[in-house]
């Protein structure tokens, strides 16, 4: 069974309220993730366009056995963000080859994708116990669950979600749960033709708008909104001095939109932009800075040929 302590409607009501009271308007990126948009991700990350999820897993592919031999004798494996753990299979099958069972402990806010995780993981390693916790990263405390040494998995570059201050923080709030040799796998997407990353999330079949407009779907079925997402246009563009590509929805049109949970009808100017995600990319200085301020040494970095992602360890000196 699944361990949650989130009580979605209200959650989603407050960040929604909060975010669409603002000027300009936004919501946070974790709205994205109910079942339908870790779906909806899930086709995203097999688009030819979409680079970072076959760079890192070819980086995984390559050097697991490297990482591995790098941690202690036993390690338990926790994730933040872990989705449907695809990638994660990859270091949990060169563990396998290390020691006789590992205890795994992902955490998300998708249900549907940690059930996913749970399933596929269990089906291809029996030797895995899938200790799954829906919850935000507000709360580590599924951390203490792991015995030490610990290993800890923040993948996919979901830390580029976050503003720096805020990705230090939570790099702060994990070496907070962790103990000395303890380690962190930290997956960044990093700076490069811009070109590359526009395509990235514009892609030819429309699934990153789908994604993006999902949102308010999702606002519609939760929350009794009558947004019609057809009104709204999918706009993504690298923000060259911020280092990070921007999502954000666009009314199409003048419009007033009512919510029946929140009691509000909001109103929209033709081309007024809700704010729904940022993905900040990386260089290898950043990320060695990212690492260093967020209480971790940097043990190793791996990239790829291109030098497009990196996959780096960290570890609590
Ligand atoms: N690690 C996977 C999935 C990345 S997608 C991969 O590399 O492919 C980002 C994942 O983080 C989603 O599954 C989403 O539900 C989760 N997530 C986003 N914001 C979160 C938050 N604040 N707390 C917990 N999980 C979050
Ligand atoms: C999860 N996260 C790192 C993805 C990214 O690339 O920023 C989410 C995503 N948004 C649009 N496409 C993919």
């Amino acid at each position: 069974m699944i361990t949650s302590e989130l009580s979605p409607l209200s959650l989603i009501a407050g960040d929604v309220l909060e975010g669409l009271s603002r000027t300009p308007k936004m919501l946070p990126p974790k709205l994205l993730y109910d079942a339908q948009g870790s779906a909806l991700f899930e086709q995203i990350t097999c688009l030819p366009e979409y680079y970072p999820t076959r760079t890192e897993a070819a980086i995984l592919m390559t050097h697991a056995d490297e990482i591995c031999s790098r941690l202690g004798q036993n390690v338990s494996v926790g994730e933040l963000g872990a989705g449907t753990a695809t990638k994660t299979r990859i270091l949990l099958r060169s563990l396998l080859r290390r020691q006789p069972s590992v205890n795994y402990f992902p955490l998300d806010v998708s249900d549907a994708a940690l059930q996913l995780a749970k399933d596929e993981v269990e089906k291809e390693l029996e030797s895995v116990n899938v200790h799954p916790h829906v919850g935000d990263f507000e709360d580590l405390t599924f951390l203490g669950r792991q015995a030490p040494p610990r290993l800890v998995l923040y993948i996919g570059s979901s830390i580029g979600n976050l503003e720096q201050e805020d990705a230090i923080s939570l790099l702060q709030s994990i070496a907070r749960h962790l103990s000395s040799g303890d380690q962190l796998l930290l997956g960044v997407d990093l700076v490069k033709n811009s070109n590359v990353m526009h395509a990235a999330y514009n892609d030819s079949a429309g699934i990153t708008a789908s994604f993006n407009k999902n949102l308010l779907v999702r606002i519609n079925r939760e929350l009794g909104g009558h947004f019609e997402p057809d009104a709204f246009r999918h706009v993504s563009f690298w923000n060259e001095a911020a280092s990070r590509i921007e999502l954000h929805l666009e009314s199409t049109c003048p419009q007033s939109v009512r919510v029946d949970a929140l009691d509000k009808t909001l109103r929209f100017y033709q081309g007024e932009r809700i704010h729904t995600e940022n993905s900040y990319k990386y260089t290898v200085e950043c990320l060695e800075g990212l690492l260093h301020h967020g209480g971790f040494e940097v043990a190793h970095i791996w990239t790829d040929p291109d030098c497009w992602f990196a996959v780096s360890l960290g570890v609590i000196a």
